[in-house]
């Protein structure tokens, strides 16, 4: 399916019903609307105005439409915020209030906020519950973008100390969890803690975790309660939300999605490519400028497939160039085709562009759409209708998504942790699981994002790339699975309370893995070191472990000869980051010895299964020859793939590519 992001308000009335016609003309099911609506639907307190969004609904289904109706709750309106100031946020790094003016001014812990977002959540529930023509809801619009989980404000400080009233029994007894005589940092009472913002140096770590998981907490909580609401009056409605991802908002994403019928993700491949290659050489962000990095768009389709394990959408993709990053090209031609199919090919189920027409005012008016302000058709419009035509002809949304044998273990905390002690600049959690993640898919695997609380049983393969706080539970079922699991370095470093285990890290781990870290020290990401591994020489970097091997079976060595990577029977720890070069060889040792099928196809094709069909895509601007068995059954595209071209086969029991 597919569908549109689309802002009726932005428009005259008189165009409504062409737009709706052209998008039925284009084959669309859906139209996502309403989300920053409020001063439309609300001018005044209290006197609400749904006429012109039940005539916009009424235009749109009378099209044969469906819709997707939006909490307006992303813009508090001027007078709200006038009556009630304090619902403003508070810039944790500055103590500046941050005004009104663009979108998610509000903060998590305002309880007028919240009850002023359940009073419009309700009223438009109430009003659209049961409308034939709405199929489901998204909440709010990407919770937490812009950097909104933390605020530095009053409410956060008193409900912070709610919570830490609640989470521990006794103010003695958070003192010695945080480490509070160190440095004086003692308290004597719950109304004494202060958020750990605005001091003269760096603040305990346990004290920043615990603001962390409060934040979480906050933003979970909000979000249950809008639920709450609209299943009481839409039980036969969807609810989804539009995620980003979970390590540019800092916010447990497992947690909030858990109430959610699906998830939903954002998809701006160049967007994020050209952000995050900010810092790359300039080869690097040209070649892929206009692609997008091969692992990006499908590292965040994954993780939101992982949240809930289950079929998910793309609410919004890139059509063309965005406004947002620090420069923002044109897509190569060919390329809406190729993220669209690409996102069907990782479990999507359904695909909506944004924007339905670009906006000749305010901060997007550089932001493409599939019109232009003239209402011509962009480039994005012939290939939004031959990725339609693919994906009928391949009906791969009839495929069920693929089983993966490897899972990654992820998880917030990790990204905390990273973010709280950063103890070597180039350690980053985020950096860390994209290595792992990328090299196992230009091995061709498909692979889960999984929480320590999933059921390990489905898969062979489980690797915790950063995994620093873990309980007994965790360990129990290691030992009760039979996977192979490979652990990061810092697994098992950190106590719950952000401590350091007085058994030494791996912690808890020792368990699995008798072994001491009997020192850390951090290098410069330019200043790598050898790893010695199977004979040849790698790369160990930025995160070095000393280790005491103890009787553990000691795989490859440090420039020194000490042990850098070990093994206990099912138990793989690595004491270092290491290089691309040491993961692709190394995993793919892994899976052989697993009997887990690889496929090396180059550095810019990428490979994918879902159900029966096995999908090869090329991010290069080269053709480029696809050794594939002379009985391949080919559905799409040729042996010979076409530069940003796509060639689909059949999986086949005989050779099975993917599969164990
Ligand atoms: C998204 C957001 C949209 C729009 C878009 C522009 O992050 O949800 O409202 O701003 O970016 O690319």
């Amino acid at each position: 399916m597919f569908g549109v992001c689309y802002y009726p308000e932005h428009w005259p009335q008189s165009q409504w019903e062409q737009d709706a016609q052209m998008m039925s003309e284009l084959g669309l099911t859906y139209v996502r609307i309403g989300e920053f609506a409020w001063s439309k639907l609300e001018p005044n307190p209290g006197e609400l105005d749904f006429e012109w969004l039940d005539q916009a609904v009424l235009t749109l289904n009378n099209a044969g439409l469906k819709v997707v109706m939006c909490t307006p709750t992303a813009t508090p309106p001027k007078w709200l915020i006038d009556q009630h100031p304090d619902i403003l946020p508070v810039d944790p790094n500055t103590g500046a209030t941050r005004g009104f003016g663009s979108r998610r001014h509000y903060d998590f812990s305002s309880e007028i906020y919240l009850q002023e977002s359940l009073r419009i959540t309700k009223v438009l529930a109430i009003r659209y519950g049961d409308h034939e023509g709405i199929d489901g809801w998204q909440t709010d619009n990407e919770l937490c973008c812009h950097d909104t989980a933390l605020s530095g404000s009053k409410n956060a400080r008193s409900a912070f100390q709610t919570w830490c009233r609640d989470q521990y029994p006794s103010i003695r007894k958070l003192n010695s969890e945080w480490g509070n005589v160190f440095w004086s940092m003692e308290y004597r009472d719950f109304t004494e803690i202060e958020l750990p913002i605005l001091a003269v140096t760096e603040t305990s770590p346990a004290h920043r975790l615990a603001f962390r998981r409060f934040s979480s907490d906050k933003v979970v909580n909000y979000h249950n309660r809008i639920i709450e609401v609209i299943r009481q009056h839409a039980p036969n409605q969807f609810i989804t939300h539009n995620f980003i991802p979970m390590n540019e908002t800092g916010v447990d994403n497992i947690a909030l999605a858990a109430p959610l019928d699906f998830t939903s993700y954002d998809n701006y491949p160049l967007g994020r490519t050209d952000l995050l290659l900010t810092g790359a050489p300039a080869e690097q962000l040209r070649r892929y400028m206009r692609t997008g990095h091969p692992d990006f768009a499908t590292y965040y389709h994954d993780q939101t497939r992982g949240l809930l394990n289950r079929g998910f959408w793309v609410m919004e993709q890139q059509p063309g160039p965005v406004n947002w990053a620090n420069n923002n090209p044109r897509p190569a031609p060919g390329m809406i085709r190729f993220w669209t199919i690409e996102a069907f090919a990782h479990g999507a189920d359904c695909v909506c562009y944004f924007r339905w027409r670009q906006a000749p005012f305010a901060q997007e008016q550089m932001h493409a759409g599939l019109l232009r302000p003239d209402n011509s058709k962009t480039e994005a419009w012939p290939e939004a209708e031959q990725a339609m035509a693919d994906v009928a002809q391949l009906d791969i949304t009839s495929q069920p998504s693929q089983p993966a044998s490897v899972a990654i273990i992820t998880g917030v905390e990790g990204l905390w942790v990273s973010d709280i002690e950063k103890q070597g600049q180039a350690y980053d959690f985020n950096d860390v699981q994209f290595s792992y993640y990328s090299a196992l898919r230009e091995l061709g695997v498909n692979i889960d994002f999984i929480s320590v609380d999933a059921d390990f049983s489905p898969y062979t393969l489980i690797i915790a790339p950063s995994l620093p706080i873990i309980d007994s539970a965790f360990v129990s079922k290691c030992k009760a699975s039979s996977a192979q699991f490979i652990f990061g370095p810092r697994s098992g470093a950190k106590t719950t309370e952000f401590g350091y285990p007085t058994n030494l890290p791996p912690g808890l781990l020792q368990t699995l893995i008798p072994i001491r870290v009997l020192s850390v020290e951090t290098l410069r990401e330019d200043c790598a070191e050898v790893l010695n591994w199977n004979g040849k020489h790698y790369e160990s970097c930025r995160w070095r472990e000393q280790l005491d091997a103890g009787d553990t079976e000691v795989i490859a060595k440090y420039h020194n000869n000490e042990p850098a990577i070990v093994r206990n029977e099912r138990f793989i720890y690595l004491g270092t980051l290491t290089n691309r070069d040491f993961l692709l060889d190394f995993l793919q040792q892994q899976f052989h010895h697993n009997n887990i099928n690889t496929y090396r196809f180059g550095e810019d094709i990428r490979v994918s299964q879902r159900g029966k069909l096995i999908f090869a895509f090329n991010y290069s601007d080269q053709q480029q020859l696809l050794p594939l068995d002379s009985d391949t059954t080919l559905l799409l595209g040729n042996r010979i793939i076409q530069p940003h071209g796509i060639t689909v086969w059949q999986a086949s029991d005989k050779a099975p590519l993917l599969k164990k």
